[in-house]
């Protein structure tokens, strides 16, 4: 998408073809556009304006009083722009400046929060004499946009005059909008959009009066319709509110090609409630097939963004070339009564630079070491917080191939194939390695999430309930949590673990650590970890997994272990299926 820039001595920026929206010419205060605090309007010139062509002109001057030089000074209209049908908007300015060179760039900013940004092109002068010259840039086809000028790179004095945004016939075809998703709820219903369960909370359709009967704090109109006979979505903030809960609406899937063009998102928002604090809506792109995994479309530059109260605000991204459904994550960190709404949801084509989808993080995890494509699942050896000379890393093995058959494991754990996750100590292993860590990619945690894996534990040379090993199992990112641990010297076989998360509304990982206090020869596995939504895991926790550690006295003989590991292989599989 190359702009169509028109470089002149002078511009024609009223002819019968174009009607001007805003414009600038600093004989009164300059009301549609807004400068930052690097330009002023100086009383005495110091060289003819444009506008009057004398000394008692004014015009806009960048000054660079400040110890640090920006490097960038932004320039954008006060107003949205609204372009319709056939007409095109038109930037155009007089600026006057040389010898030296200044640099612009175009951007259209989208959504109220101004962060979905087209770059349009970027324009570099550098004369030598200074006089009036003036540019003119048409922008693109969009619809409702905020105009970015960035200058960069000033090395010269730079003063503007008359500027002007146009409308004007567009010099190439517009494009037809296709639309592939839209939703308000009123006019279009959408039986597509699903509230996911196991979570604790579920997204539902309202009419606005209905709502406001119920809560008085939610919107007493929708978006589309304007008024309380309109419906949106909604997660009331009855006392269903809790910290680290959270819900999901998920749309159909979506298959976007590179030929396709790009596709954005739009939707309306408006959080309620008494007090807001920490209630956060999301949207995600979730691949299924991929692991669960999710890229972030919704804040765009999250860290920056500061959701707006209790009324309809405009939502806009860009969405990424792949296949995924979207989903409207909302969940809330801490107790508090702030919830959400959204209406008039759709996905159209708009002009973009294109993207791939990029994962960041997962809803799920499962891995079972056996892939021989993906065989670790994007888990990673870690040294957060450990001593990096004293760290082990884990590898797969699988019974047949570890370097000490006689410690173990010895057998699969039964519910998958071969591998699992290994480290051990022989007693040829440097006596300062004592420790281990590992980390599963990044997961969308929250209240209801639960974690299971198997686990063994076979070591030698120690006293009797010496426990001289410790394995604990975290989940580090925003806080740091304990979910489990536990000081052991033997498991006696593989043994499993289930256990729910705190409550934490979060993205974060799950590490798991072993520690020794006193180096001994010892083998450790772990295989078979989920962490999904205890809900699907539901199946498993009804039997009793045998996590506690028996003293070595009361061990179980290896036959009654297998006959437990064969009873809960089935149920794992039937537990499995619903995954
Ligand atoms: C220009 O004059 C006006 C009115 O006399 C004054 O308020 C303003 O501060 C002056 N601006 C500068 C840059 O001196
Ligand atoms: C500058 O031009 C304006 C508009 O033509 C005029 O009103 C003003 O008197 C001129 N000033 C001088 C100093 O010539
Ligand atoms: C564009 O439309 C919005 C409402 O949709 C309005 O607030 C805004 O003033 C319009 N902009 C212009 C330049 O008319
Ligand atoms: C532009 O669009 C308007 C309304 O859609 C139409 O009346 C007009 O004829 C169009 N003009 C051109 C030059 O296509
Ligand atoms: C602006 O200056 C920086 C640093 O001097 C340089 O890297 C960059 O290429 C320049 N940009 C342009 C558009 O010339
Ligand atoms: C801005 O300030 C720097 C440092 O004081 C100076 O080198 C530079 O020439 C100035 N630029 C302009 C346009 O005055
Ligand atoms: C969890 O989801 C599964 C599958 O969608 C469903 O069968 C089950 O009833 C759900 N459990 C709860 C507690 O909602
Ligand atoms: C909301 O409450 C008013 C007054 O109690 C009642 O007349 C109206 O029918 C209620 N509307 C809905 C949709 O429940
Ligand atoms: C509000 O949420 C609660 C808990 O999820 C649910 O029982 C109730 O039906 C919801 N009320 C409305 C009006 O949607
Ligand atoms: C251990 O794992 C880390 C992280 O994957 C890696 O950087 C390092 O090279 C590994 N060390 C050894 C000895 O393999
Ligand atoms: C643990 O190691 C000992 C000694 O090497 C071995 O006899 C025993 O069978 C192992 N236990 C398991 C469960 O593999
Ligand atoms: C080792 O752990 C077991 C089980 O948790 C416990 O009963 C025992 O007291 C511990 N031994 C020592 C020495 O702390």
């Amino acid at each position: 998408m190359l702009p169509v820039i028109i470089l002149l001595s002078f511009c024609l920026i009223s002819t019968s073809q174009s009607q001007q929206l805003f414009g600038c010419d600093f004989e009164e205060s300059c009301e549609h556009f807004l400068f930052d605090s690097y330009w002023i309007v100086e009383n005495v010139s110091s060289h003819a304006d444009h506008t009057y062509g004398n000394l008692s002109g004014h015009y806009i001057t960048y000054t660079n009083s400040s110890v640090l030089q920006p490097f960038i000074t932004t320039l954008r209209t006060r107003d949205w722009i609204n372009t319709s049908s056939n007409l095109t908007a038109w930037f155009s300015n007089w600026f006057y400046s040389g010898p030296g060179g200044v640099y612009y760039q175009l951007e259209l900013a989208q959504g109220d929060d101004l962060q979905a940004r087209i770059p349009v092109g970027t324009i570099g002068f550098n004369p030598d004499d200074p006089q009036w010259r003036c540019t003119s840039i048409e922008m693109p086809y969009v619809n409702r946009f905020v105009p970015f000028i960035l200058f960069t790179n000033i090395t010269s004095s730079l003063d503007l005059d008359d500027i002007s945004v146009y409308l004007s016939y567009s010099s190439k075809p517009i494009p037809p909008i296709k639309t592939m998703f839209d939703c308000d709820f009123d006019k279009t219903f959408c039986p597509e959009l699903v509230s996911l369960s196991n979570y604790s909370y579920s997204w539902s359709m309202v009419q606005a009066e209905q709502a406001q009967n119920y809560t008085i704090q939610a919107p007493d109109v929708d978006y589309s319709i304007g008024d309380k006979t309109g419906h949106y979505m909604w997660l009331n903030n009855s006392d269903s509110l809790q910290s680290g809960g959270a819900g999901y609406l998920s749309t159909r899937h979506f298959h976007f090609t590179m030929s396709d063009g790009i596709y954005c998102l739009s939707f309306q928002y408006y959080r309620f409630g008494v007090t807001f604090e920490t209630s956060k809506l999301t949207v995600l792109a979730l691949d299924e097939d991929n692991q669960k995994s999710v890229d972030q479309i919704w804040p765009i530059d999250p860290m920056n963004y500061i959701y707006i109260n209790q009324r309809w605000s405009w939502a806009y991204a860009p969405l990424p070339i792949g296949n995924y459904s979207l989903l409207f994550r909302m969940d809330s960190e801490y107790q508090v009564n702030s919830s959400f709404a959204i209406d008039s949801i759709s996905v159209s084509s708009c002009e973009y630079s294109q993207e791939y989808f990029s994962a960041i993080s997962n809803i799920e995890f499962a891995c079972d070491f056996d892939s021989s494509m993906y065989s670790t699942c994007g888990i990673q050896n870690d040294y957060t917080d450990l001593r990096p000379q004293s760290v082990l890393n884990f590898t797969i093995q699988s019974p047949n191939n570890i370097n000490d058959r006689e410690l173990g494991p010895r057998q699969t754990t039964g519910w998958s194939g071969e591998d699992f996750y290994y480290w051990s100590r022989s007693p040829h292993t440097s006596s300062i390695l004592t420790s281990g860590q590992f980390k599963t990619p990044l997961i969308e945690t929250n209240r209801d999430m639960c974690i299971r894996f198997a686990y063994f534990v076979n070591s030698t040379n120690v006293q009797s309930n010496e426990n001289n090993t410790k394995i604990a199992v975290s989940v580090r990112g925003c806080e740091i949590e304990n979910i489990w641990s536990i000081e052991l010297d033997n498991s006696l076989g593989w043994q499993l673990v289930v256990k729910s998360f705190t409550p934490n509304a979060c993205r974060e990982a799950v590490y798991f650590r072993i520690t020794q206090r006193r180096p001994t020869r010892i083998a450790v596995a772990f295989d078979d970890i989920t962490i999904a939504q205890c809900g699907t895991l539901n199946v498993l926790t009804t039997i009793e997994p045998p996590i506690t550690t028996p003293s070595s006295k009361t061990s179980p003989n290896s036959i009654d272990l297998i006959v437990l590991i064969t009873s809960l292989l089935a149920a794992l599989q039937y537990a499995l299926s619903f995954i």
